[in-house]
């Protein structure tokens, strides 16, 4: 039964009615009695900012305009939801609701993992809320359950498979062997990628999300330009079958971990071993691995993107806002979960200087002792195998694949070896390279 509010009804402003917008519009509505039941209060969209309708959502009366500063300067409205994505007009946009006093809700990694340093420092001088749930791992609370849920630990390190577009183009090219641009169009239909979307296939995207995931697991400012990327454009099928037949997933990871020299912040393919259930997350589905030095390994997965599991996050913060709007402002939770004078600078390492296990794919000729030079060229630079497979002389071209594994060595390590792999009379072309993390 709804209860009786004696307070006005919070009024909110959307800017965007694309995929992201539309859901948030039509979860609001459809939800409205038992969210204002959650916060407290009603909330009402007294406002929204698009250029064009969407056919998906019923705006009914809500008045609309086409300009988005509209909307930050509207003195009727406490809450500016920005869910236009983008650097530019997104940046200007919510400096402006902050200006004027608004909170803001948005679901922007790009703005988040690029400007949110300034963005936060400007709300702490207005007294205002930013809440970015919805940025990293659409319709997972995982920002909400580091922060809070995890605040006991001293967090170790996370992993995440945080972009869902990759992961479905990843799934529907191992499961059914289809072609990555065929996948990837698919993705845009069903409005998972970005508006660009080599920011998910080269991994910006992830490292937008790993930046901010970073920043609340070690507290440490937001650093998004020295995060390590790598996509997956160039991941063969040959490579994901090598993979499996030794027992991995390949998969697009973000990860973050904390050492003594350090933080490292790196994304890229990575084979994880196939009975991991990260290892399992497919499709459009995100999963997060957080590995605290109390709770031990926990993970979060859900709907990584789409309209309604995004919409799911971006309420959540808003009913987060509507029940602090009532509280003292120096009490409400970190924008980076640890207090603003208490970031460390801990450095993020360079990525020569992150350490990781690797997979090789080496194409050699047919000669004796090629496997001996290999074994030597590894051991002389103190890199240990883990395992080795010979395959079959390929048909085609006469050569044999050697698959290896080797065990945690220093990235700086593993290039001086794979230059004099690449080096040898009886290795034809590049060594391929992929990271491998045991997360455990
Ligand atoms: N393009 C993003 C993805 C959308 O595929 O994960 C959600 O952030």
């Amino acid at each position: 039964m709804m209860g009786s509010f004696s307070v006005k009804p919070v009024k909110v402003g959307i800017c965007g009615l694309g995929t992201v917008g539309g859901g948030t519009f039509n979860v609001l509505k459809r939800n409205a009695e038992e969210i204002a039941r959650r916060a407290g209060r009603g909330i009402e969209v007294a406002q929204i900012a698009a250029r064009r309708p969407n056919p998906k959502c019923e705006t009914g009366s809500t008045p609309i305009t086409a300009d988005i500063f509209d909307v930050a300067n509207n003195p009727e409205i406490d809450v500016v939801i920005e869910l236009i994505g983008g650097y530019t007009l997104a940046h200007e946009l919510v400096l402006k609701a902050i200006e004027n006093g608004k909170h803001v809700v948005t679901a922007n990694k790009a703005l988040i993992a690029v400007h949110g340093n300034e963005i936060f420092a400007k709300a702490r001088e207005k007294g205002v809320i930013v809440a970015f749930e919805a940025a990293v791992a659409g319709g997972i609370p995982v920002i909400k359950a580091i922060r809070e849920g995890l605040a006991a630990n001293r967090i170790n390190w996370l992993a995440g498979i945080i972009n869902g577009t990759g992961n479905f183009i990843l799934t529907e090219m191992r499961e059914k062997g289809r072609a990555f641009a065929d996948v990837l169009k698919e993705a845009q239909a069903l409005g998972y990628a970005e508006a660009d979307p080599t920011f998910d296939v080269e991994g910006i995207d992830a490292a937008h999300k790993l930046t901010i995931l970073a920043s609340i697991a070690f507290g440490i400012p937001l650093q998004f330009d020295k995060a390590y990327t790598e996509g997956i454009t160039k991941l063969t099928t040959a490579d994901v079958n090598y993979a499996e037949a030794l027992g991995y997933r390949i998969k697009h990871l973000g990860v973050a971990r904390r050492t003594d020299k350090g933080i490292e912040l790196r994304v890229h393919p990575t084979l994880i071993p196939a009975d991991r259930l990260i290892a399992n997350v497919n499709g459009v589905m995100n999963a997060v691995m957080v590995n605290g030095d109390a709770a031990g390994s926990t993970l979060f997965y859900g709907a990584g993107a789409g309209m309604e599991p995004t919409a799911s996050s971006v309420v959540a913060d808003l009913v987060d806002v509507v029940r602090v709007l009532t509280t003292d402002p120096e009490n409400r939770v970190p924008h980076l979960a640890f207090q603003p004078d208490a970031l460390s600078d801990h450095p993020i390492l360079p990525i020569d200087a992150c350490e990781s296990a690797y997979y090789l794919r080496i194409q050699a000729k047919d000669h004796p002792g090629v496997l001996a030079q290999v074994a030597t060229i590894l051991s002389e630079r103190g890199i240990n195998i883990e395992s080795i497979m010979q395959m079959e002389v390929e048909e085609h071209d006469g050569l044999v694949p050697m698959i290896l594994v080797t065990h945690r060595v220093l990235e700086s390590r593993i290039i001086e070896a794979i230059a004099a792999l690449e080096a040898l009379d009886d290795v034809v072309g590049n060594v391929v390279r992929i990271r491998v993390e045991q997360l455990n």
